[in-house]
């Protein structure tokens, strides 16, 4: 099979029962996406697929071929960080690290949902404009686990890249 990760095609040779999350750190290396839980409880292996954020554990790395991934990354490296990754680090958004790729990239998902006007269960309308305040960014995150409890100051860097064009 073929998939596209942050832009380049790999040819891959998988069992087809491999998790996505499998395929990127075991076969292509790419271990910034971290295996909390394996179940879909954490958040920790959260990629985009198309833009949009997926728990790669829960999903067959096969049903991705011509699916644009974007791993955390590719969403920026030394050098060149993108803003939500230099957010977390100016708001100290971790303590461990082991949930972090997994909180910036759904971050960036997340922001891409509220631009998009997707009410969550924190939204005082359905149809209304999205304001992120702290109670929708906390909800809209509340699938990515820190065991760390670093929740305050992800939420901080979350509110200051939101408005940096972190999306
Ligand atoms: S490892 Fe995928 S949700 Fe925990
Ligand atoms: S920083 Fe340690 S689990 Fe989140």
């Amino acid at each position: 099979m073929r998939l596209k990760v942050n832009g380049s095609e790999y040819d891959l040779d998988v069992d087809i029962r491999t998790s996505l999350l499998d395929a990127l750190r075991d076969h292509l290396a790419l271990t910034g996406s971290k295996k909390g839980c394996d179940h879909g409880q954490c958040g920790a292996c959260t990629v985009l697929i198309d833009g949009r954020r997926v728990n790669s554990c829960l999903t067959l790395a096969v049903m991705h071929e011509g699916d644009e991934i974007t791993t955390i990354e590719g969403l920026g490296a030394p050098g060149h960080l993108h803003p939500m990754q230099e957010s977390f680090l100016h708001h100290d958004g971790y303590q461990c690290g082991y949930c972090t790729p997994g909180q910036i990239v759904s971050a960036v998902g997340m922001l891409g949902e509220a631009r998009d006007n997707w009410p969550s269960h924190a939204s005082e309308t359905l149809d209304g404009k999205v304001e992120l305040t702290d109670a929708e960014i906390s909800e809209r995150m509340s699938g990515n686990l820190c065991r760390c409890s670093a929740y305050p100051n992800i939420v901080d860097a979350i509110r200051d890249a939101s408005g940096k064009g972190a999306a």
